[in-house]
């Protein structure tokens, strides 16, 4: 019996809660190899080299980073124990600039040790690893409940499209995207999905058409530039796409080539669905100017795999990993408390705001 591919944890502590187990999201579909990993160096490297990605699994991947700094300080006080953290933190967040998982998730981790303030050194290493436990225990309830919401927006036989990976291997567990397709999976939805293979970095080629593909998920992977004629030729009924960061306004930011696909699906009368946690919502962010996006190198697009050259030397070249999709492109924004519509700044707030 082969694991079902949800059950695969891309992000989690070994079990002597010394080392950070990774899945290498770089090497999929060829091989599936788990790094360890200890140092918060070798943490940095593997989130800014994609080797954890997905906002979710980075902020994920962040808040255990940190605490495993923590665990092997040999601080005497909380004072100095602060000081490392604030450290620490401030490193792990130059590692990627976009998704605000990763801002939140150190925050809170921060948050957690602020409040055991008045604790022994052992307790506070002790309550840091409860709430990067915490932090990934939530996002699979979070992606399961954004999930359902999804689903119910969707009918059987539909044809779906998505872009990158917003998938289990980019969560705690099921996705965000991805979860609608995996929930009606179990339910006989029978969707037909299309997979946008997702240039430069081929996230979705290599992750999600490997992750639906791993699950009986009926998938086609087709290239960026083909989105128009399966809209057009109506194989698709609704687009799902992830996100890294949602401003005030609903203005949203997730992978290169996701407003260019809101632009067709507005075109063609498709509804463009944005699947996001809470903690991917900005407040701060008024809109989608204040995201600030981050632009890799060069050698991601002249290069196959950093390899062989595919394009000519020193060609110039622009290699923003990030676009914002207008709100106006928007038909909903899933949550895990609901489905946000227009006016985004008054449905998101409420949302926030809203108990469990
Ligand atoms: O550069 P990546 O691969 O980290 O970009 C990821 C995305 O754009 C995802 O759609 C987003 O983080 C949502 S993951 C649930």
């Amino acid at each position: 019996m082969t694991t079902p591919v949800t059950a695969i944890q891309s992000v989690r502590l070994d079990d002597n809660n010394d080392i950070l187990v990774l899945l290498d999201q770089t090497l999929l579909p060829n091989e599936k190899v788990f790094l360890q990993l200890s140092t918060l160096e070798d943490i940095w490297e593997a989130i800014y080299h994609l080797k954890v990605r997905g906002a979710p699994a980075i902020g994920i991947a962040a808040a255990y980073g940190i605490y495993l700094s923590v665990k092997r300080s040999n601080a005497a006080s909380y004072a100095e124990l602060a000081d490392q953290f604030r450290k620490a933190k401030q490193y792990l967040a130059s590692s990627r600039p976009t998704a605000v998982n990763l801002f939140w998730a150190l925050q809170r981790m921060e948050d957690r040790l602020h409040q055991e303030a008045d604790q022994s050194v052992a307790v506070i290493k002790q309550a840091l690893k409860e709430e990067a436990d915490n932090i990934r225990a939530e996002d699979e309830k979070v992606c399961l409940a954004i999930g359902e919401h999804a689903l119910s927006l969707l009918e059987p036989g539909w044809g779906l499209l998505t872009h990158c990976n917003a998938g289990t291997i980019a969560t705690a567990k099921y996705g965000t995207a991805l979860a609608p397709i995996y929930l009606g999976q179990e339910r006989n939805y029978q969707f037909s999905v299309y997979a946008d293979e997702t240039r430069p970095l081929l996230q979705g080629a290599r992750l999600t058409a490997w992750e639906l593909q791993e699950a009986g998920v009926d998938v086609t992977l087709i290239c960026d530039n083909m989105a128009s004629i399966v809209m057009k030729e109506g194989k698709v009924q609704a687009v799902l796409v992830g996100c890294d960061r949602v401003a005030a306004n609903g203005d949203t930011a997730n992978k290169i080539g996701t407003s260019g696909l809101a632009v067709l699906a507005k075109h063609y009368g498709i509804p463009f669905y944005v699947c996001a946690p809470l903690s991917t919502i900005d407040q701060g962010c008024t809109s989608g100017a204040d995201i600030p996006i981050e632009l890799r190198s060069k050698e991601e697009i002249s290069t196959q795999w950093y390899e062989k050259p595919m394009a000519p030397q020193g060609v110039k070249i622009y290699n923003p990993a990030f676009d914002v999709t207008d709100h106006h492109l928007i038909t909903a924004i899933i949550t895990e408390k609901g489905i946000a519509y227009a006016p985004f700044d008054e449905s998101l707030s409420r949302l926030l705001q809203k108990e469990n």
